[in-house]
């Protein structure tokens, strides 16, 4: 037994240092096999991907990674659009249940199991992951509410939380009190609901969603979060209640200008070519490639997180963001054509990147994906975040080859939206009754406990008298 397993591991050791070497072979403007090399590399991306996926998740809850819980909604909202784009239907079914799983008992993404610790950001993403299951056709859980009805709940959740009280308006970046992050408004937590609140109107033609994308953008414009005044525009990650939204942790990090971009792209389709849109677009790409595909890459065609990239210190966060930026670049490409010549050379040079950077092997896993895109070798980063961003920069030249735009309700007529009631499911943790259900059951036992325990003693002292 030993001894065969001792040979075991020694093929399993020839075969990995064989395999260090061979990159994903990405066939990038080959005209004869793009569409092919590039399916074959997500599904070699995705493999190691699902494995921490199963890994990582918390006593086997569906959807539940340990130490967060967001990570695996935007994993989510990346393998169905890479389904859409490739037609790989090897992990639909697992999507599909546990994106459902996560939309919680009252089907808001907002499950009392973890709602007390969330930011606005946290729940977002899923609502994100939501809105794309829609747009891609995913298939809806019978039964069940559609997937648009999930985006929407998350939506007027988050608009209830709209905060007038400081700045005159925005979302914070934390729900409650008690949170660190409570008095500060945040550019993802604001760019993300743009984002959602663009996507549902484009999706739903419902013009509640189009004034409300309105609305942010204006707010977001009069603060730090999105400053037009500046011929580079710029897009700081927050600023505080406290400085009345004056002030800006100006940190640059690639998604939080992806929500803005990537909203004004749907907006400007949405409202069949607006001038203002186009110009919010154009605007905000170039600041994109100006501050994230440095040219020293490839001749400035490799999505860098910069901020974190070069010394190797994103964490876990900071290493899924090129993932979702390089997904909504193609979006941007689909929406507003008269982007796509300038976005194409961008998305194809840092596909040709992922294909040398998923090179790593370990745990006897291989085509394991660093953060480093532009790095020819692999850089030894490892995990479901790396995995899930260079499936996002595979699966964005898979959405330009196959051209299929995000659909709309005439297109998927089954995601139409419904009235989800979360009407009860806002209650600040701390601010409610002294005491909750769960710990009156414990306060119950506890005195059960502690009688059984007076009786026994009595007990004892009458026999030993
Ligand atoms: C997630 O999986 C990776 C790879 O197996 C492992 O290194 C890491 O410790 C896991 N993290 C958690 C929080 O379980
Ligand atoms: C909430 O936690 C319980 C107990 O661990 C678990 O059984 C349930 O599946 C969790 N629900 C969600 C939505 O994660
Ligand atoms: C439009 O969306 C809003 C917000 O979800 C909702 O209250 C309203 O009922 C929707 N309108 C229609 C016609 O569905
Ligand atoms: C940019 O100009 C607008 C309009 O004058 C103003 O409301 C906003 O505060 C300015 N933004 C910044 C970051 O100074
Ligand atoms: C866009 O064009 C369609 C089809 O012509 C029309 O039904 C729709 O009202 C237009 N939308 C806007 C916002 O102008
Ligand atoms: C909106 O997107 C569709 C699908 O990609 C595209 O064909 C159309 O030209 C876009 N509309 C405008 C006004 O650019
Ligand atoms: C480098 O990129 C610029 C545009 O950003 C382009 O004009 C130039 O031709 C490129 N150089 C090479 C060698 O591809």
């Amino acid at each position: 037994m030993r001894r065969l397993q001792h040979i075991g591991a020694l093929l399993l050791l020839l075969l990995h240092s064989q395999r260090a070497y061979s990159d994903l072979n990405v066939q990038i403007g080959d005209a004869a096999c793009p569409p092919d090399s590039l399916t074959s590399a997500g599904k070699a991306i995705a493999e190691p991907l699902m494995v921490f996926y199963k890994q990582n998740q918390t006593e086997g809850i569906p959807g539940k990674l340990t130490d967060t819980w967001y990570v695996a909604g935007s994993m989510f909202m990346t393998l169905i659009q890479f389904w859409q784009a490739s037609g790989v239907e090897d992990y639909n079914s697992v999507v599909q249940h546990d994106l459902m799983f996560q939309a919680g008992e009252n089907y808001d993404f907002f499950s009392a199991n973890y709602s007390q610790w969330l930011g606005n950001d946290d729940q977002m993403f899923w609502g994100l992951a939501a809105i794309t299951a829609s747009e891609a056709g995913f298939p809806e859980v019978s039964g069940k509410p559609s997937w648009t009805s999930l985006a929407r709940a998350v939506f007027n959740m988050q608009v209830n939380r709209w905060d007038e009280t400081a700045c005159n308006g925005g979302m914070r970046w934390q729900i409650w009190p008690y949170q660190a992050g409570y008095t500060m408004k945040n550019a993802i937590s604001n760019g993300g609901l743009f984002e959602l609140s663009a996507r549902l109107a484009r999706f739903t033609k419902n013009e509640t969603y189009a004034e409300w994308a309105e609305k942010i953008w204006d707010w977001s414009a009069t603060t730090p979060l999105l400053n037009t005044n500046t011929s580079t525009w710029n897009i700081a990650d927050s600023t505080s209640n406290e400085a009345n939204c004056k002030d800006a942790g100006n940190n640059q990090w690639t998604y939080n200008y992806g929500t803005y971009l990537v909203g004004a792209a749907f907006m400007y389709n949405h409202t069949n070519g607006s001038a203002i849109w186009l110009n919010r677009v154009n605007n905000l790409l170039d600041s994109t490639f100006t501050r994230f595909f440095p040219a020293a890459y490839l001749n400035g065609t490799v999505l860098s997180e910069v901020a974190c990239e070069p010394i190797l210190s994103c964490d876990r966060n900071q290493l899924c963001f090129k993932g979702y930026v390089a997904m909504w670049l193609a979006f941007t490409a689909l929406l507003v054509p008269s982007t796509s010549d300038r976005i194409v050379p961008k998305l194809q040079g840092s596909a040709s990147a992922i294909s040398k950077q998923c090179s790593g092997t370990a745990d006897g896993m291989s085509n394991l994906c660093g953060v480093r895109w532009y790095q020819d070798s692999w850089d030894g980063s490892l995990g479901l975040e790396v995995q899930m961003s260079a499936l996002g920069g595979i699966t964005s030249n898979l959405m330009l080859l196959s051209s299929q735009s995000p659909q709309t309700i005439s297109e998927n007529p089954d995601a139409s939206e419904h009235h989800i009631d979360t009407s009860d499911d806002e209650k600040d943790p701390s601010a409610s009754d002294p005491i909750e259900t769960g710990d009156r059951a414990g306060a119950w036992i506890l005195t059960a406990i502690l009688a059984a325990l007076m009786i026994g003693a009595v007990a004892w002292l009458l026999k030993t008298q």
